[in-house]
């Protein structure tokens, strides 16, 4: 499939895991790819993309990455703002610092990269956030991670409403579990690994690629009336969120 013969596209996090999976398929779909990260090697890992260093969270380089990208191709038509992480602590016991660190790159990662990439954009052009699961369902542990990506929720449809008259959709991915360097410490084989992947009704981690798949969709002209939504993308793992019952309750009943 060629859906994206000619256009021009960003993705925030490109050097690994999700954001290189979202760029691998834009470049096969025919888009002029251009992936942003801090990450010089990872970036030096990507074919056939160019390649920007920068900080999603730092204003001026996120505005001059999308300067550049405009002047390279002329125009900026999709923007994936996947770039992201976590450091953990308690909500009593974590470092404050950790916890404003993670927000920052988060949450205000997202507004930053928003704002300048659609103040390029022409109307028709779309902007897909990578929010988590973990919007919606909390993680032990990361009060920071599981509040900013809430936020990246609302802010998405904020966004989706305010660019409205610009013509430019804004949505949202929750990914659930993804194998990638962000999460290799959970898929280890050892218990934490189990309990998870028991509440996974597909019974396995997702790959990027299923991530990239669905991004692809919603920024797509085939998603040309979805607007400031989420599609959660996790194998069926929200909906057993509920005590785990199937060894005591059968369809007949207990
Ligand atoms: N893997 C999962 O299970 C999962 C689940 C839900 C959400 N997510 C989200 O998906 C996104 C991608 O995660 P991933 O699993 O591919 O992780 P990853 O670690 O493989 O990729 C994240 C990329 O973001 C880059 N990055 C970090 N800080 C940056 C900054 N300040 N500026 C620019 N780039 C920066 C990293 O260098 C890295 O290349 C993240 O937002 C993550 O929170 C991942």
């Amino acid at each position: 499939m060629q859906r994206y013969r000619d256009k021009v596209a960003l993705v925030t996090g490109g050097a690994s895991g999700i954001g290189a999976a979202i760029g691998a398929r834009l470049v096969a779909e025919g888009a002029h790819v251009v992936l942003l990260d801090v990450d010089a090697d990872g970036l030096g890992r990507q074919q056939a993309a160019e390649t920007i260093v920068a900080d999603v969270t730092d204003s001026a380089q996120v505005r001059d990455a999308v300067e550049r990208t405009v002047e390279r191709f002329g125009r900026l038509d999709n923007a994936f703002n996947v770039a992201g992480s976590a450091r953990f602590g308690t909500v009593v016991d974590g470092d404050e610092e950790d916890w404003a660190w993670t927000v920052d790159l988060v949450l205000r990662g997202v507004y930053l990269s928003t704002r300048h990439e659609a103040r390029v954009m022409q109307p028709g052009a779309s902007i897909v956030n990578i929010s988590s699961l973990n919007a919606h369902v909390p993680l032990y542990g990361a009060s920071s991670y599981a509040a900013a990506k809430a936020g990246v929720e609302m802010f998405t449809k904020n966004a989706a409403l305010e660019l409205g008259d610009r013509g430019i959709r804004v949505n949202a991915i929750l990914p659930g579990l993804i194998r990638t360097p962000l999460t290799a410490g959970f898929m280890d084989g050892g218990p934490i690994e189990k309990d998870f992947l028991q509440r996974i009704v597909a019974a396995r981690a997702g790959e990027p690629d299923e991530i990239a798949g669905p991004a692809l969709f919603l920024a797509g002209d085939e998603a040309s009336y979805v607007n400031g939504t989420s599609l959660v993308v996790d194998g069926g793992w929200e909906i057993t969120n509920y005590p785990d019952l199937r060894p005591v309750v059968h369809p007949a009943g207990p």
